[in-house]
């Protein structure tokens, strides 16, 4: 994610997050505001939860709920109790707990929109570091302009922004499987028919002059995304920036490339901020 942030416009005035899942990108992005999207609706309520509760008050609930459970590396019951719970009442706060001791740390709803993500056992759980960075994290929504919307991306509301504003789009991606690709988590699939509304959404703010920045993959596993390909080929102004280090602009062609490997890209609509070359001390 890091290796993103210095590919993106230096000024930036609205950030929009439109699939902001874990929030990993917008949170560390340099802006006047920031505005955070995603459809799966109980992620955004935890993430006002946190917004607008105090931070010992969050703090306090978390410490409370684990005591209450005894949650621990090996108490899978008292996950389920906390699990059935938070079914039952949707307390925002709870679905941070859950996630904290659940099976890598997955999101994952069934189509009654039941959290049912099993135990993490003897992996997941609430440790000094996931606390630290929570607590990093909630100082910092409380210390900037946060905005959190739980829309699917066709419905979103692009008619304030300029082209001072930016959008970036971490969506499902088409060729892999993600946990929300298959339409049966309780929340929308994604498929090619998405795939095409979204490049759709980004020709129009390209055509208002507003930047975006798409993440995804060309290739992977033996497969491509040809939608995406044909788009990047008929729209010269976009840019493939490649994030693995072994490929560039120049091999993007060449056929003894790996096949199996994932072409993972940032495509832009603008010329992304160079590059400050560094050095280590024998390269000079
Ligand atoms: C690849 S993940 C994003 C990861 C995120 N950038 C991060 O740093 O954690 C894709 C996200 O898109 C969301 N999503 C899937 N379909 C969507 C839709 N139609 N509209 C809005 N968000 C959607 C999923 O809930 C998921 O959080």
């Amino acid at each position: 994610m890091p290796q993103l942030l210095p590919l993106f416009p230096q000024e930036i005035d609205n950030f929009v997050d439109l699939f902001c899942g874990g929030c990993n990108v917008g949170i560390n992005v340099k802006a006047n505001k920031l505005f955070f999207n995603d459809n799966l609706l109980f992620l955004i309520e935890m993430y006002r939860a946190f917004v607008e509760k105090s931070l010992d008050e969050t703090l306090g609930h978390i410490d409370r709920r684990i005591s209450k459970f005894e949650l621990s590396l090996t108490n899978e019951n008292g996950y389920k109790e906390l699990r059935n719970a938070y079914n039952s009442e949707k307390n925002p706060l709870d679905l941070f707990v859950l996630i904290a001791f659940s099976f890598n740390h997955q999101i994952r709803f069934n189509n009654n929109h039941e959290f049912n993500n099993p135990f993490g056992r003897e992996r997941s759980c609430y440790n000094s570091a996931m606390k630290e960075n929570l607590i990093n994290f909630i100082i910092r929504l409380k210390e900037i302009e946060v905005n959190f919307e739980a829309n699917d991306f066709e419905n979103y509301d692009f008619s304030n922004l300029n082209s001072d504003d930016f959008v970036y789009c971490d969506p499902p991606y088409l060729i892999t499987c993600g946990t929300y690709n298959d339409g049966k988590r309780g929340f929308k699939g994604w498929g090619k028919t998405e795939e095409k509304q979204l490049l759709c959404k980004l020709d129009e703010l390209d055509s208002k002059n507003i930047k975006f920045a798409l993440s995804n993959v060309l290739e992977h596993k033996g497969k491509e995304n040809i939608i995406l390909k044909n788009w990047v080929e008929n729209n010269s102004n976009y840019r493939v920036n490649f994030l693995n280090s072994n490929y560039s602009n120049s091999n993007y062609h060449t056929i003894d490339r790996d096949k199996n490997a994932s072409m993972e890209v940032l495509i832009t609509n603008y010329e992304p901020p160079k590059q400050r070359q560094e050095y280590s001390l024998f390269d000079l």
